[in-house]
């Protein structure tokens, strides 16, 4: 069978966001600068900074402001951040973003979780910020939570996931990502809710957001590309979660995805070798390993390769002693 993926995908980081949303301790500012600025040389073009959130609610993110002021930004590299309110947006509009996102999700329950609302009361507190971020000259993403399940009621009827995208895309979105947020979803899944959303909704307009609780999220993000999205959302080392999601581990991997598409030759423009340093590095910070796979065995690589080197030289100096 042949695969029928594109010749390009674009890859949007959220590790700086999901990932470190998700830290049970305090990730230093600086630290946070460092992993962005890590993230951007690598070659990804797009790389979610933070959010600017009640610090109530997501107290890991609350220098969202610092972490901006900080950043040294690329040209070339898109850094969006999370609002869910106009109160988050004046804080991003301050701090100069060039794109926000807004964040719905497809059942009650998350909604309520979440944002403290309803679907309904979440997409008019939604609006303004819409019209606003786009007046301004920002570029608008919205997410929709749980469109594979739901922690709280289960299964996600697909009418309501239509819903809610079509809303969002109405308010003004450019593009909807698609979040499996505790990660349940399975490859064939994805593919006939892509395709049953397809006819109102523009392939070119949506993206997908896998969360990894399953393992998944590899298969369900190359299932979402056979069916004709161009964008996914991934976290380098699996970093990831939602602090109202019981039960989420990580996103799928970025490196787990380069890997993936490097070997179906498709372009991501990411640099493999540098990624998985960037994971380590923040991995060490973090003082664990990278959940990922492509991380370890790569680090493992090269561990053996180090101590196959260090033998051969000890044994030279041996000879010559
Ligand atoms: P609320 O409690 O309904 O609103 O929160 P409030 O008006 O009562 O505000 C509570 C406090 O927060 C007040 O301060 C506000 O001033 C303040 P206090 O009076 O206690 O001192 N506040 C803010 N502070 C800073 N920035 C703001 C802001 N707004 C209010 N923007 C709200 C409503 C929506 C703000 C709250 O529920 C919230 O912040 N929720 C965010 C939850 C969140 O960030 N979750 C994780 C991201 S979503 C996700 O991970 C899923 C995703 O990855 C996709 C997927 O995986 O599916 C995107
Ligand atoms: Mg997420």
């Amino acid at each position: 069978m042949t695969w029928q993926l594109p010749d390009a995908v674009t890859i949007v980081e959220v590790g700086p966001r999901d990932g470190l949303q998700n830290e049970p301790g305090t990730v230093a500012t600086d630290v946070k600068i460092g992993f962005i600025e890590r993230l951007a040389a690598t070659g990804l073009g797009v790389v979610e900074a933070t959010s600017f959130v009640s610090p109530r609610w997501v107290p890991q993110l609350a220098d969202a402001a610092e972490v901006l002021a900080g950043l040294t930004r690329r040209p070339d590299v898109r850094y969006p951040v999370l609002v869910p309110n106009e109160r988050g947006l004046d804080g991003a509009l301050a701090a100069g973003v060039d794109e926000v996102a807004v964040f719905g999700a497809a059942s009650e329950g998350f909604s309520r979780a979440n944002l403290g609302r309803s679907i309904d009361e979440s997409l008019a507190m939604f609006a303004p910020v819409v019209t606003r971020a786009t007046d301004a000259g920002l570029r608008v993403r919205g997410y929709v939570s749980t469109v594979c399940g739901c922690p709280f009621q289960g299964e996600v009827p697909v009418d309501d996931v239509r819903r809610v995208t079509t809303a969002l895309l109405e308010l003004g979105c450019v593009e909807v990502s698609l979040g499996d947020t505790i990660g349940v979803g399975t490859p064939v899944q994805v593919q006939d809710l892509i395709a049953a959303l397809t006819g109102d909704v523009p392939l070119d307009r949506l993206a997908v957001h896998c969360h990894d609780t399953y393992g998944q999220g590899l298969a369900n993000t190359l299932a979402a590309f056979e069916a004709g999205v161009r964008v996914a959302d991934t976290s380098a080392g699996g970093l990831g979660g939602c602090p109202y999601a019981p039960g989420a581990t990580g996103n799928l991997a970025t490196e787990d995805l380069v890997y993936a598409l490097d070997g179906a030759a498709v372009h991501t423009g990411v640099d493999l070798a540098a990624l998985v340093d960037v994971s380590a590095w923040m991995a060490d910070r973090l003082g664990r390993a990278p959940t990922s796979r492509v991380a370890r065995a790569t680090l493992a690589k090269r561990a053996l390769a180090d101590e196959v080197s260090a033998a051969g030289s000890a044994t030279r100096d041996d000879s010559s002693a």
